[in-house]
């Protein structure tokens, strides 16, 4: 889409003081992945280049979870408001004569779409300023645009200092700006922070271009939920939820049953076969892959690194961690199944524990295809279950005794099954 030189410019260096964290804002999980992690690639699906992200609080955790991405860090040593963390990049962008598109941190649900369109509406319009703006039924908190009697967008007044009549304006800021490079560089020093909170408001260059005869746009994003903005635990959820909704519906438009769509929670990157049925409780975290015809739940938690072959059946209260489930294998009932591997058209009894951990390393158990794994048993890992092998009832399989292929083990600790001589002596009388 990009024609022209078109940045992105994250601003990501505040604290998120109504977070009450220690921890930066924008490395706040929604749907298995901090929420600076949707603005980027919101930004790359865009093709805007360069990326950069402004940060301050907590600057080296978050380059480290983002280390290795093709970002030009720049560094607020004091987050003194959100027009200062423009002002710190100015230097990035001497000579840069192209388009800026100004993101904060905090809006994880923005779309690549809406954000085309605004860079369309942008260019359309020659404007020197694109606001994103949204109409919003609960506007507490966010910038207000004011217009004015001919419908232009004349500033954006913040809450904390807009009157009672200005607090009525339901058509908010969404903080997403995009600029002609020059015009915002070009004024951004003249920010003044005489206001309620003491900053460095960005919004304040919509009057200093208006003052210099610039023109400013706006553009009214069709969803307002996407422009969310996430400053507080109550907003973390609800754009949490809004953004497992939108995981859900998808799975569902590609042919997953999901029953109970409210209480069925699968992060991002979750791949999901179809005709599969997800039952109430269940959660997927993130990078998990389940096949065509599976079923899981009620109650399961699958965890990273799992993967379920098709017609799999995993359910209530199991957990898998690092498993492969193989195709048609059922483990229904009660489990732990932690880094294993078991192949196709085994079956794993209620309540069986794979002792993955030994207080120092996790160890990895391996079940043949076929296998019956008897209920309530224990597998000590490192271990190995042979193909078409059982398990007795209440066996504890211990680490490095490996049951061969088409084996029988029963007891504590876990011994071949002996049939006895008694009994073959009576077959052979016979
Ligand atoms: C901001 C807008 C408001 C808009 C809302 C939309 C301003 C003054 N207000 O308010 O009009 O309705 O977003 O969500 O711009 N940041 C820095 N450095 C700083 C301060 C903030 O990088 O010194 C970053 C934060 O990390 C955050 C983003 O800028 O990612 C926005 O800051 P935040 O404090 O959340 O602004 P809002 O109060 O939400
Ligand atoms: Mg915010």
């Amino acid at each position: 889409m990009a024609q022209k030189e078109t940045s992105a410019l994250i601003l990501a260096a505040g604290k998120g003081i109504r977070m009450k964290s220690d921890m930066p804002k924008v490395l706040h999980m929604v749907c298995g992945a901090p929420m600076l992690g949707y603005v980027l690639e919101t930004a790359r699906a865009c093709s805007l280049n360069p990326i950069r992200v402004v940060v301050g609080y907590g600057h080296a955790r978050v380059q480290k979870e983002f280390a290795g991405k093709k970002i030009d860090w720049i560094r607020q040593k004091e987050q003194l408001g959100t027009g200062h963390a423009v002002m710190t990049a100015a230097a990035k962008y001497q000579g840069f004569t192209g388009e800026v598109l100004v993101l904060p941190g905090d809006v994880p649900l923005l779309t690549a779409e809406t954000v085309n369109l605004l860079l369309r509406a942008h260019r359309r319009a020659k404007a020197d300023c694109t606001i994103l703006t949204a109409e919003l039924n609960d506007p507490a908190g966010y910038g207000r645009i004011i217009r004015d009697g001919r419908g232009a967008v004349s500033a954006i007044v913040e809450h904390k200092d807009a009157t009672k009549a200005q607090l009525k304006i339901k058509e908010i800021n969404s903080g997403i700006m995009v600029f002609r490079g020059a015009s915002l560089f070009g004024i951004i020093r003249e920010l003044k922070s005489d206001n309620a909170q003491g900053e460095y408001y960005l919004t304040d260059v919509v009057t200093l271009l208006k003052r210099r005869r610039k023109k400013v746009a706006a553009f009214t994003v069709e969803d307002g939920r996407e422009v969310l903005g996430i400053n507080s635990r109550a907003q973390l959820a609800e754009v949490g939820r809004i953004m497992r909704m939108r995981i859900i519906e998808r799975f569902m438009e590609e042919g997953v049953t999901i029953v109970d769509p409210e209480n069925t929670y699968i992060e991002r990157d979750v791949e999901i076969g179809r005709d599969t049925v997800i039952l109430p409780y269940t959660v997927i975290n993130a990078g998990v892959r389940v096949g065509r015809g599976c079923e899981v739940g009620p109650f399961t938690h699958l965890r990273v690194g799992t993967v379920m072959e098709d017609g799999a059946e995993v359910g209530n209260f199991t957990e898998v961690k690092k498993g492969l489930i193989g195709r048609n294998t059922k483990a229904k009932h009660l489990s732990y199944l932690g880094d294993v591997k078991i192949g196709a058209d085994a079956n794993i009894g209620a309540g069986t524990i794979v002792a993955n951990y030994d207080g120092r390393k996790k160890h990895l158990t391996v079940i043949g295809r076929g296998a019956f794994v008897g209920s309530g048993s224990v597998l000590v890992a490192p271990v190995k279950v042979g193909k078409n092998a059982v398990t007795g009832a209440g066996a504890v399989v211990t680490r490095a005794h490996d049951v061969p292929d088409g084996g029988v083990v029963v007891g504590v600790p876990a011994r071949p099954l002996k049939k006895k001589k008694t009994e073959k002596k009576k077959k052979k009388r016979r």
